[in-house]
């Protein structure tokens, strides 16, 4: 059997490098891409060392969605696309400054989305593969003080949804994440309540799992679905006095 091969996008996240090596140590090829191809090569040859699976590495930039085309075009197709991409940003600063809420915005939502879409028609073309998004429990339902980031994570989490419906037909697999908290270099300066904080091995050992199972949607820490169903089972009459 041909070997299967994964492409990670955002590579130099502590998440992608967990799930590389999830994929890498079952016999998968790795291929790798981001925006600092310095820091992606010494990942690469990490996980190579550890694994003694090749890893390839490849420019990518989720805010250049005009070359997302030609960025496809160049890499041998992949099995599995997962998105990784992500930028927290800085939500006090998006309430006044337009530019930053953009760069959020296209960061969590119209990069990942419209560079999956990419990937989802040469695999519909091609028969098989599967799509892999990490989205955010954030964008289940916006909160004062995240809610630049979490509307993004929602119109992708949404746009997952939708494409999973189009394409179920075809054999052409979508998986929605949401990792809930994950010690990461993007949560280092918050304190994490530990029994709902994922560490980044396990957010790529459940994407592996549940890729291999053909789940639709996860929750790394299964608890998150239900602190979920609570929060936003809250009326907005109540909701919108809370401070979260
Ligand atoms: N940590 C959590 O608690 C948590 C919870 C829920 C969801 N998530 C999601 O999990 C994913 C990974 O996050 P993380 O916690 O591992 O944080 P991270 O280390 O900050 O990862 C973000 C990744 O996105 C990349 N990225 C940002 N802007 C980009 C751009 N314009 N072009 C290409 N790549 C870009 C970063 O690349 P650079 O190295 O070049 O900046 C980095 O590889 C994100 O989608 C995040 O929203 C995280």
């Amino acid at each position: 059997m041909a070997e299967k091969a994964v492409l990670i996008l955002g590579g130099t996240s502590d998440i992608a490098r967990a799930t590389a090596l999830a994929f890498a140590r079952r016999g998968w090829t790795i291929q790798l891409a981001g925006r600092a191809l310095a820091e992606l090569q010494r990942e690469a040859d990490d996980i190579s060392t550890r694994t003694g699976r090749p890893v390839s590495v490849h420019q990518f930039d989720v805010l250049s969605t005009g070359s997302f085309t030609a960025f496809a075009d160049a890499l041998p197709l992949p099995d599995v696309v997962i998105s990784v991409v992500g930028l927290l940003g800085d939500q006090p600063r998006a309430e006044t400054d337009l530019g930053h809420a953009a760069e959020i915005m296209r960061s969590n939502y119209e990069g990942p989305a419209l560079v999956l879409a990419v990937f989802a028609e040469r695999f519909r073309a091609r028969g098989h593969g599967a799509l892999v998004g990490i989205s955010s429990v954030a964008g289940d339902r916006g909160r004062g003080s995240n809610y630049v980031y979490g509307s993004a994570k929602a119109g992708f989490t949404a746009f997952l949804s939708g494409l999973r419906n189009r394409l179920a037909s075809s054999g052409i697999h979508v998986m929605t994440v949401k990792p809930g908290f994950v010690r990461t270099r993007m949560t280092e300066h918050m304190k994490l309540p530990p029994v709902i904080t994922a560490s980044p091995d396990e957010v790529g050992e459940r994407v592996f799992a549940g890729l291999d199972r053909r789940k639709d949607v996860i929750y790394v820490r299964p608890v998150w679905r239900l602190v979920m169903l609570i929060i936003c089972a809250i009326p907005e009459a109540v909701f919108k006095r809370l401070k979260l």
